[in-house]
């Protein structure tokens, strides 16, 4: 069974397409299956793989709206073995207007990967790549998966929007999909030099508990410089500290499962040794 992992959070800029390209790209290199799933119509994730993704291309908004499945919008990446990407072009701007007189308009996606296609192509591991919005893209995103992971990055306002978030998660798992929870969080941008960032670091861990990933990925320009080569920096440079903190960060959150929450936690996460302690203190 595919772990599928939504990689979201309405705050722009925090390192969400940066995350779901490279940990799967670095899930990839370690031999699993992997898709992305592009849900941006800025199209970055498309870019940062090396996908063809101009409009009119055969694309995510496609399979949102009900005109393809899901195998024939799919691209191979060129650049590492084993991984997939359904792309994303600027048409899929249009998606969150027509999709609202549409029946089922919050599981179109669901419903898209659970007609035989997960089960067909044994993918390991799926992640969507959200828009930072939280409209009707991000609910199909959403409804889609069990695991949301959420990046935050280490700056200034870091927790701005993060208590809406999880409201909108709260509220999703009570209305539209009781399966969903955080089963991550990553630190990006972290840099070691500042104050600042083991502050934001720490009030994050407060906040969020051990849902929150160990690995946490630093400020690199080689990470910022690999999409505007079509690349993931896991390809353009395997060896830089960025590569190698995805490199960890995926495989930490493989090697840990999904965390599930527990009845006390909300929708976020905690590890099964917290989870049984939790249950006995009931
Ligand atoms: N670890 C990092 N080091 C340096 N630059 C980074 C790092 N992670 C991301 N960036 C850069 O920061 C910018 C924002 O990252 P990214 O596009 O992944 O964020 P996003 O959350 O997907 O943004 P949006 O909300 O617009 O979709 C990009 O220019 C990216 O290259
Ligand atoms: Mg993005």
């Amino acid at each position: 069974m595919a772990r599928v992992v939504t990689v979201a959070n309405q705050k722009g800029g925090v390192g969400k397409t940066t995350t779901s390209v490279n940990m799967a790209a670095a899930l990839a290199h370690q031999g699993a299956k992997v898709l992305v799933i592009d849900l941006d119509p800025q199209g970055n994730a498309s870019t940062a793989l090396g996908a063809e993704h101009t409009s009119g291309t055969v694309s995510s908004y496609e399979v949102l709206i009900g005109q393809t499945e899901p195998t024939d919008a799919m691209q191979a990446s060129s650049q590492h073995d084993g991984l997939f990407c359904i792309p994303a072009t600027i048409d899929l701007a249009g998606a969150e207007i027509e999709l609202v007189s549409m029946v089922r308009r919050e599981y179109r996606l669901h419903d898209a990967l659970r007609r035989g296609f997960l089960e067909e192509q044994g993918f390991d591991f799926v992640f969507i790549d959200c828009p930072p919005s939280l409209g009707l893209i991000t609910i199909n995103a959403m409804t889609a998966v069990d695991e949301v992971l959420i990046p935050i990055q280490c700056e200034y306002y870091a927790l701005e929007g993060v208590g809406q978030l999880l409201g909108n998660i709260s509220m999703i798992r009570e209305h539209l999909n009781h399966n969903l929870h955080i089963s991550g969080v990553l630190l990006t941008m972290y840099d070691a030099r500042t104050r600042l960032a083991s502050d934001v670091a720490d009030e994050v861990r407060n906040q969020f508990g051990e849902v929150v990933l160990k690995n946490v990925i630093p400020r690199s320009v080689k990470v910022s410089e690999a999409p505007g080569f079509g690349q993931t920096v896991i390809e353009y440079d395997p060896t830089s500290r960025g590569a190698m903190a995805y490199f960890d960060a995926a495989k930490e959150f493989s090697e840990r499962g999904d965390y599930q929450p527990h009845e006390t936690t909300g929708p976020i996460g905690v590890s099964p040794e917290v989870y049984a302690q939790l249950e006995g203190e009931n």
